[in-house]
């Protein structure tokens, strides 16, 4: 497996998990994390923005309330930031180890908020991304759909308090929406695109299945 640049082939394999807010990509990748852990595979859970000490001081910088004003590029930079430390130190050396990394959101989730919510341009923040990351891209990219009204009913159950991006409007959530799913259409054998309101066993069920292969490949090379 390779990255864009053609750098460093690696034997692992790289899963994301996108999605609007509300959706149950956490629960999802727990739930895969823990069927190849218990099949006795080396798995690495990570998440963005997040995964590296730089990455969660960006990730409080960027979705707490009371931080100042912070206009898109600059948000799209912040995420960007913490994504090229996430590959380089986190991300990269797991995959070369021969790990199993799943990751709570990528760079689809930049093209999706910062691309079309606010409306940077969906092929820029992607090129801004490439960059950042290497051009490493997942082997697959499993997207969990839901409508942007659910998701918020969702997410605010237990009077939960939405962070910066959630608390925009529904039409902002609508973007992302249809945005994640027309990367996703233009390349169906790297997603696999779900509707979020199946139940979370058949959900996981589905998304084995199309992991295990990826698996196979993994050990034939
Ligand atoms: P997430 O970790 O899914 O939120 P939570 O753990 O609270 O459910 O994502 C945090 C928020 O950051 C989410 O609203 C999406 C947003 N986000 C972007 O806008 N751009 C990005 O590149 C990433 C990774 C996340």
């Amino acid at each position: 497996m390779q990255n864009d640049d053609g750098a460093d082939d690696y034997s692992g394999v790289f899963v994301a998990f996108e999605g609007g807010d509300g959706a149950g990509k956490s629960t999802q990748a727990a739930m895969l994390g823990a069927s190849l852990e218990a099949n006795g595979l080396r798995v690495l859970q990570t998440r963005e923005p997040g995964g590296t000490p730089v990455g969660e001081q960006l990730r409080t910088l960027v979705l707490e309330h009371g931080n100042g004003e912070i206009d898109a590029r600059t948000e799209a930079l912040i995420f960007a930031a913490a994504r090229a430390a996430h590959v380089e130190q986190v991300i990269l050396p797991a995959l070369q180890n021969g790990a199993i990394v799943i990751s709570d959101r990528y760079i689809d989730s930049s093209a999706a908020y910062q691309g079309a919510g606010r409306n940077l341009g969906v092929e820029t923040v992607l090129e801004l991304n490439a960059w950042a990351t290497q051009g490493l891209q997942p082997d697959l990219t499993v997207l969990l759909d839901v409508d942007p009204h659910q998701g918020r009913a969702r997410r605010t159950a237990n009077e939960a308090i939405e962070d910066r991006l959630e608390s925009e409007p529904d039409e902002f959530h609508t973007r992302i929406r249809e945005t994640f799913l027309s990367i996703a259409h233009e390349d169906p054998d790297g997603y696999l695109v779900l509707d979020a309101y199946q139940n979370a066993n058949s959900l996981a069920k589905q998304v084995m299945d199309r992991v295990r292969p990826l698996l196979d490949e993994r050990r034939d090379q």
